[in-house]
């Protein structure tokens, strides 16, 4: 979908020709872009800063129809993510006329002594690309429509250089349209069997080896803990199993994404005001699955094991209830204090196992775990637990990198207790709701055994409901781009 040209700016034929504008610096030095920003600089209503923008109609001596210039503020403050979100907010202006096609004119001097311009063309990609999805597919008559192609135009010789490096931002960028998808589609079109179907059939594409285990599988693989939370539902449990097996792999890094199709909360039932948006709480099954397909497609040399656990949590009168005792894989016992606590259920039965079955040097799951995560860090940043500094510090870096935000968070040994029961081995709660995201994250520490491990509890952002710089309202696909930057630090370090 993205294209890079290197035919002269004045002679690119195209509905909308993006120039980024800095307030205090000139991005470009030839003509005609260097003219151009000081053009638009004389306008009494445009001075380059952040978030302002102009437009200008079929200027003279140009073959574009229209010229965005978006202000991206001053050269000082100027990071990678500037130029993702302004890419990203030029390409949705635009798909606000008539959709077509869109050309960015990547700057032709380096911002600053950290951003050279390889750099900022591969933001710009990734922010365009990012930006051109609408989930439209429901409407008869769509408001906003995808732009058909989208050009990044720089000099021959920086296009020859960044070929590689868009084609992984391509490979990447798709992943986290992907998950969008599966994370806007309803609940009505994904119950854990056909999501499970759609993402095999999806990673299958790629080359991935997927295996869907049903409930009687799940039965004989003694998984009491998510058969016991998608016993209220009509449609049963499953678990995806999503396998990227190079020849030679060096090692296995497995990942683990919460599947809850939709989570009313069982019989301790969500009330009006939270239940509504519960078709998102499978955001951290799509980023699992979204990252190892892109994975694949970049021929990532390690083994990318993917275990997806799916339910749906319900109410029928076969439900699970409070008070209930269920026996998870590892044969530990869990007393249900809480039928709405089930992310952390569902996903120790989904760790014991993968750390049994393959042994993997490094675990990490993610999911849209708990409201407390969202009270704590807020709608755009993601709860961080991880078994050793290093690895939390190489995920914090990846996030801060692919402006995934992750705060880490503590796992303190004596908040343990908290997970007493007086009947069974542990509570699926703790007593009060004092600490709930680092309370769920202890209880997966436990079924994540001596495996490395890390969690990373995505309940805010992974949905947007206004919608981002380069995210249209809905699911953000957020995980993706963290975790295939993650792995492939992992690959850089050699952990
Ligand atoms: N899926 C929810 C968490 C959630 C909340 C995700 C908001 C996205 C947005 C999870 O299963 C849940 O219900 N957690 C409970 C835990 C409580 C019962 C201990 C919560 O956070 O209230
Ligand atoms: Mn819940
Ligand atoms: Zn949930």
């Amino acid at each position: 979908m993205l294209k890079l040209t290197s035919t002269a700016l004045d002679r690119i034929k195209t509905d909308a020709l993006i120039i980024p504008v800095c307030s205090d610096w000139s991005l470009y030095e030839s003509s005609p872009a260097a003219s151009l920003t000081k053009q638009a600089l004389q306008i009494s209503t445009f001075g380059g800063d952040k978030d302002e923008e102009v437009t200008l109609h079929q200027l003279t001596g140009l073959e574009a129809k229209r010229i965005v210039f978006m202000g991206l503020g001053q050269l000082a403050d100027l990071t990678v993510e500037s130029f993702r979100q302004a890419a990203g907010k030029a390409i949705r202006l635009v798909q606000q006329s008539t959709p077509g096609d869109a050309v960015l004119a990547v700057p032709e001097i380096q911002a600053g002594d950290n951003l050279n311009r390889e750099a900022i063309l591969a933001a710009m990609a990734e922010g365009a690309l990012l930006s051109n999805h609408c989930h439209n597919r429901y409407q008869s008559d769509p408001k906003r429509q995808a732009l058909k192609s989208i050009r990044l135009h720089t000099d021959a010789a920086l296009a020859r250089k960044s070929r590689s490096i868009l084609k992984d931002i391509q490979a990447v960028g798709r992943g986290t349209l992907q998950a969008r998808d599966w994370i806007n589609q309803p609940a009505n079109e994904k119950t854990p069997d056909q999501l499970a179907r759609q993402m095999a059939q999806t990673a299958r594409r790629q080359g991935v080896k997927a295996t869907i285990l049903d409930e009687k599988k799940l039965a004989g693989l003694k998984m009491g803990a998510l058969l016991a939370v998608g016993r209220g539902s009509a449609h049963p449990p499953r678990i995806l199993i999503l396998d990227h097996r190079p020849a030679k792999a060096a090692g296995t890094v497995a990942l683990i994404g919460k599947g809850i199709t939709f989570d009313a909360g069982g019989l301790n039932m969500k009330p009006t005001g939270s239940i509504e948006l519960m078709k998102i709480d499978m955001a951290g099954a799509a980023a699992v699955a979204g990252s190892i397909i892109a994975l694949a497609e970049r021929g990532v040399r390690r083994r990318i094991v993917g275990v997806i656990p799916l339910a749906e949590n319900m109410v029928s009168g076969d439900a699970f209830r409070p008070g209930d005792i269920v026996r998870a894989c590892n044969g530990r016992t869990i007393e249900i204090g809480n039928t709405d606590a089930e992310g952390r259920l569902i996903l120790a039965d989904a760790l014991a196992y993968t750390a049994k079955t393959y042994r993997p040097q490094i675990m990490i799951d993610m999911a849209t775990l708990t409201g407390a995560c969202v009270v704590a860090l807020g709608e755009s940043i993601a709860g961080l637990f991880a078994s050793d500094d290093a690895l939390r510090n190489l995920i914090e870096k990846a996030g801060e990198e692919v402006h995934e935000r992750c705060w880490p968070m503590p796992l303190p040994e004596d908040y343990e207790g908290l997970l007493k029961s007086e009947l069974a081995d542990m509570r699926n709660i703790g007593p009060h709701r004092w600490g709930g995201a680092i309370v769920a994250a202890l209880f997966l520490k436990r079924f994540a055994g001596e495996t490395r491990w890390a969690h990373i509890d995505i309940a805010g952002p992974a949905h947007h409901k206004k919608g981002g710089p380069y995210a249209q309202p809905g699911a953000t696909g957020f995980g993706v781009r963290l975790l295939c930057r993650t792995i492939q630090a992992l690959e850089n370090v050699g952990l």
